[in-house]
């Protein structure tokens, strides 16, 4: 056993692909000294490609509506609780110029699935900043839309697109999701958005009701093959008002090894340590970071709506000015040693 994980973790560090039952012995062989060997060759490989830079890229939460109804998620349409709003696109115009100000040269547009954010309207937010702002990148991380929508989007401006497959593993993700929403649909959103040129996003939670140690397998396998240019993973956090609320939590243990694992599959990979690792522990993007991420993405929300873009309980960030939560990253990043920096943060593989 101890020689089959040298073998495995000799693999990953030399860039060879490895098989799915190889993922699953190295998930099942989490250990502090597995984790710290790995975060110590995933961040030698991130100096490599990027030396200790943290690229930020300012998050607008610009709609909490949602037409779907993830049984995770705190804004599914079901969450009557949740208190409904959506940003006028001079609302989002003053978050970017907010944020250019503050340093950010990518700003991620991230909502619910919401209809009122048809092709006319979000074409013309994203021709907005795509003409006062030429030089950031437009992220969007808005679900699932036909080619068509996601054509018309890229060419209005948009650069990148978010879309997390949530579970790779057909059905896990029917035990995540009602019925009208479909594994094939979600592979085939992804398909098309790199298709049509976007940098694409995808990724998961850890540790989500019912899944496996193969299921998280089955999400490493489907991005090695798949190769996108950023994998957004981060742990899963229950939210009281969802069937979930009994479940437990990811932990941040199985999120530091994944960002490792994730880090020598792809060199290049955008990996952000993400809002909700920073939710389960103080130091939880700290330690992300340190374990082969190179992305942080402050909130550049309104303050009054913060608290309703409330995915999951006791989300961070939500009290602070993005002045505040700009300082406090650039805080955070040089007490471990690495530079946030102003600059659009390309995929390098593009
Ligand atoms: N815990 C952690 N992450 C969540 N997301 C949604 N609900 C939760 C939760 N309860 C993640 C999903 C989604 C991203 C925007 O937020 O993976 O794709
Ligand atoms: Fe938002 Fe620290 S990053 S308050």
């Amino acid at each position: 056993m101890l020689n089959n994980i040298t073998e495995i973790t000799d693999k990953l560090k030399h860039g060879q692909n490895l098989e799915h039952n190889e993922f699953v012995t190295l998930l099942n062989s989490n250990t502090a000294k597995l984790r710290n060997e790995l975060a110590q060759s995933a961040d030698h490989v991130r100096r490599l490609n990027f030396s200790n830079k943290v690229y930020i890229r300012g998050l607008i939460e610009f709609t909490n509506y949602c037409k779907n109804d993830c049984y995770y998620c705190g804004i599914r349409k079901s969450n009557s609780y949740a208190t409904r709003y959506r940003l006028t696109k001079e609302d989002i115009l003053s978050c970017c110029e907010n944020g250019h100000e503050l340093g950010f040269r990518t700003f991620v547009l991230q909502g619910g699935e919401d209809p009122y954010f048809n092709d006319d309207i979000m074409e013309d937010i994203i021709s907005s900043i795509r003409k006062t702002y030429p030089d950031c990148a437009i992220t969007l991380s808005i679900g699932e839309r036909s080619y068509e929508s996601y054509e018309r989007l890229y060419k209005a401006g948009a650069d990148r697109y978010l879309l997390r497959e949530e579970t790779a593993n057909n059905n896990h993700y029917s035990t995540l999701h009602p019925d009208e929403m479909s594994f094939e649909n979600r592979m085939k959103c992804l398909n098309d958005l790199k298709a049509i040129g976007y940098q694409v996003g995808c990724g998961f939670m850890v540790g989500s009701p019912y899944q496996t140690t193969d299921n998280i397998a089955d999400d490493l396998m489907f991005i090695q093959s798949f190769r996108p240019h950023m994998v957004g993973i981060g742990p899963y956090i229950t939210h009281q008002d969802t069937p979930f609320s009994d479940n437990n939590n990811g932990t941040l243990e199985d999120t530091l090894l994944i960002i490792s694992i994730l880090r020598l599959i792809e060199p290049k990979l955008l990996l952000p340590a993400t809002t909700s690792l920073g939710t389960i522990n103080p130091i939880g993007r700290e330690l992300g970071i340190k374990a082969g991420a190179n992305v942080i993405m402050p909130n550049l929300s309104p303050v009054n709506v913060r608290k309703k873009y409330m995915l999951y309980d006791n989300k961070i960030c939500t009290g602070e000015e993005s002045a505040e939560c700009v300082n406090c990253t650039n805080t955070r990043m040089a007490s471990i040693g690495y530079e946030v920096v102003t600059d659009r943060g390309d995929s390098p593989f593009i």
